[in-house]
């Protein structure tokens, strides 16, 4: 007999206790009470493609012991478009993945880093399948929490999902890369696609001390997780907090900019990703490498785009 979704989620809890744990209460009480096979879509893409180069499609309905399996996979991402979703979900694809529900050990990794507070005023870009967006109301709830996707096709399955289980946050489908005005400002700004260039309405937009937690390219062939704090000046600094791989935000895929033009100095080295320090302001984005017994080395930062 099929295991109840319950029991495949505690069994998922049981070895993230295991390997990193929750870092918080409330973070694992809300994965254990949101259920995240609600906002999958009945087939979906595993994100290993076979020998011919396509992924695999795996189909709830044909079979749901492995459907729900590889959603309660800890470190396994689901593909749920493909090429902004020109590719049907009928069989095996190739194509830019362009939406997807992030792996159950990435979401509780970012949303540790957000140390999100109880009521906090939250902004999310990229609200994907809605399942991070059900975690974040959970703590927050729903009154004070924004989330932009830029997909009409996927908002709205987003929006069923989510008032299906009775949460009615402000859904907005747009660019996120503008952040939205309306409800700023944030305590949280989540960014769940990363991008090349921070943009700058996601700094203008946060509260003095508000934290904006988003992944950044690099030159290391990953992202990075990186957690900003704003100074009430239009600036924000802050480091990264882990290494990660997102899809991009539309407006920033394929990009030409060299790293140098993106504010990043020559020559690192990728294990020197946790010694680095970012800042942000209306002038564009600088990193620089911390050097613990002379102070920061600092590239000029560029103009902004
Ligand atoms: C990795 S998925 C998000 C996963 C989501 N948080 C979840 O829990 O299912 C990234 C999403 O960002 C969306 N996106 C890309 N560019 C965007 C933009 N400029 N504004 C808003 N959403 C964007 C994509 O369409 C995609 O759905």
């Amino acid at each position: 007999m099929m295991a109840p979704a319950q029991d495949v989620r505690e069994e998922c809890v049981r070895e993230m206790d295991a390997k990193r744990g929750f870092g918080t209460t409330w973070l694992r009480e809300a994965f254990l009470a949101v259920p995240r096979e609600h906002f999958v879509p009945d087939r979906v893409w595993w994100p290993d493609p076979g020998p011919d180069g396509r992924c695999p499609l795996l189909d709830r309905t044909r079979k749901p012991r492995a459907w729900l399996k590889a959603v309660y996979l800890p470190g396994v991402p689901l593909i749920t478009q493909i090429d902004d979703g020109a590719v049907p979900p009928d069989g095996p694809a190739s194509g830019a993945w362009t939406s997807s529900i992030s792996s159950p050990g990435v979401v509780i990794e970012m949303l540790r880093h957000l140390a999100l507070g109880p009521g906090d005023r939250v902004l999310e870009i990229g609200t994907g399948t809605g399942y991070n967006t059900a975690l974040l109301a959970h703590r927050t709830g729903t009154g004070r929490l924004t989330s932009i996707e830029i997909d009409p096709e996927v908002a709205d399955r987003a929006r069923t999902a989510l008032h299906g289980l009775g949460l009615h946050p402000r859904l907005r489908c747009g660019d996120g890369e503008d952040g939205h005005t309306g409800d700023a400002p944030y305590d949280r700004v989540l960014a769940t696609a990363s991008v090349r260039r921070v943009p700058y309405a996601w700094i203008q937009q946060l509260r003095p001390g508000g934290v904006l937690l988003l992944p950044l390219d690099s030159p290391f062939g990953h992202d990075l997780l990186v957690r900003l704090t704003a100074d009430g000046e239009g600036r924000a600094q802050g480091r990264p907090v882990a290494r990660v791989e997102f899809m991009r935000t539309r407006g920033q895929r394929g990009g030409s900019a060299s790293y140098t033009e993106l504010g990043w100095p020559e020559g690192l080295d990728p294990e020197q990703w946790e010694d680095l320090r970012i800042e942000v302001g209306v002038d564009g984005q600088c990193v620089t490498v911390a050097d613990r017994t002379a102070g920061a080395a600092a590239v000029p930062a560029p103009p902004g785009p």
